[in-house]
């Protein structure tokens, strides 16, 4: 892929859609590496942003590392008690979600991965202190987070997510644009590395690309901001059908009863809108011509029905796995040992290309 150069968001728009064209046809060309911390259940947002399209990917024979960043918690979180259970969670929501580990598709937490670990020493040499603290996805989290004083980790993670995504030599990392600074580090800390060590002309790693979503940003039910659980504006996967029609009966919505799809001027009863048709297929503007003077009552409705619908069979798969903590826990371990496996050749590697061989 070295015909590709992205440095800026609208490259990487158009790098992402050449890989889409062809993942298709040469899937084996490519290797996907996708991620999430573990900091609670997933939600609709993530469903439709990026769940669908993991498992859209590994359907279509990409291999695909999903990666359940735990050391990540610990930049900004303070509540660590719960990343155990929250990386349980996270692995029912994927399976719920079709997601079918396997030769080809593993699932792991980092911190099981030492051989990967590792590489983080050589990464940290290969970027200036002045490049860490540019990162403008660091800088927000930390605003975000209030912190006072802001710990190492905070400003190094983005080093520990280019080993995420290069001991396993991933080249397409699907990713929302927030993600992009970190892809940019990943792929400088390669090219550096690269040109330092591999001498022979022989690249250790490759220069990945992100895959951006093409599911617009999902909302909260609040409508004016990300669907966040944290904002308490979000439907989790795993609420209930009761739970999901209280949640999307206090949905915000405005005051003209004649329904339109105008996302500029009525961002709320949009997102509504968008949700049905995520759900159904339909376009947002036929489903609110469909509702037309029905009101807010009737698209709250539509949408209530909709999404539990969709969500049915998800839910169900979600309360069997539940009774089924053994096999969750086995899914873990089997996608660490892979994980290591993949690991501790390229560790291999690393040292043979840095002389440190003995
Ligand atoms: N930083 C990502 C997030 O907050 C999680 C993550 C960690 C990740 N390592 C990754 C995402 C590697 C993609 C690739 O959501």
């Amino acid at each position: 892929m070295a015909e590709f150069e992205s440095n800026s968001y609208d490259t990487a728009v158009e790098i992402s859609k050449k890989i889409e064209a062809d993942i298709a046809l040469n899937p084996a060309k490519y290797r996907v590496l996708t991620g999430d911390r573990p900091t609670g259940r997933l939600h609709i947002g993530h469903y439709f942003g990026s769940l669908q399209n993991r498992v859209r990917l590994s359907k279509l024979g990409v291999p695909t590392m999903i990666l359940i960043a735990d050391y990540q918690v610990l930049t900004d979180h303070d509540a660590y008690q719960e990343i155990s259970q929250n990386t349980k969670q996270l692995v029912i929501d994927y399976l719920a979600a079709g997601i079918e580990p396997g030769e080809n598709v593993l699932i792991y937490p980092h911190s099981y991965v030492p051989e990967a670990n590792q590489l983080m020493v050589p990464f940290l040499t290969l970027v200036s202190n002045a490049e860490l603290s540019r990162n403008p996805t660091v800088k927000e989290e930390i605003q975000a987070a209030g912190l006072k004083s802001v710990n190492a980790g905070m400003y190094t993670y983005p080093v520990h997510q280019a080993v995420d995504i290069l001991f396993c030599k991933g080249n397409v990392v699907p990713v929302g644009k927030d993600q992009l600074p970190h892809l940019e580090m990943t792929r400088l800390i390669a090219r550096r590395f690269n040109e330092k060590f591999c001498k022979n002309g022989n690249p250790v790693f490759p220069e990945p690309h992100a895959l951006l979503s093409k599911t617009p940003s999902i909302m909260g039910l609040d409508g004016t901001q990300k669907m966040s659980k944290s904002r308490g504006n979000a439907i989790m996967l795993s609420a209930t059908e009761d739970e999901t029609a209280a949640l999307i009966k206090k949905a915000k919505t405005d005051a003209d009863r004649h329904i339109t799809y105008d996302p500029e001027n009525r961002p709320e009863v949009a997102n509504l809108l968008m949700l049905i048709a995520l759900c159904t297929g339909d376009a947002p503007q036929t489903i609110a011509e469909r509702i037309g003077d029905g009101g807010g009552g009737m698209l709250k409705k539509m949408l209530t029905e909709a999404l539990n619908e969709e969500l049915r069979p998800l839910r169900e798969r979600r309360r069997q796995l539940e009774t089924q903590p053994d096999y969750i826990r086995q899914v873990l371990l089997d996608g660490s040992q892979r994980a290591r496996e993949i690991a501790a050749r390229t560790l291999d590697e690393v040292r043979t290309a840095m002389n440190m061989c003995i």
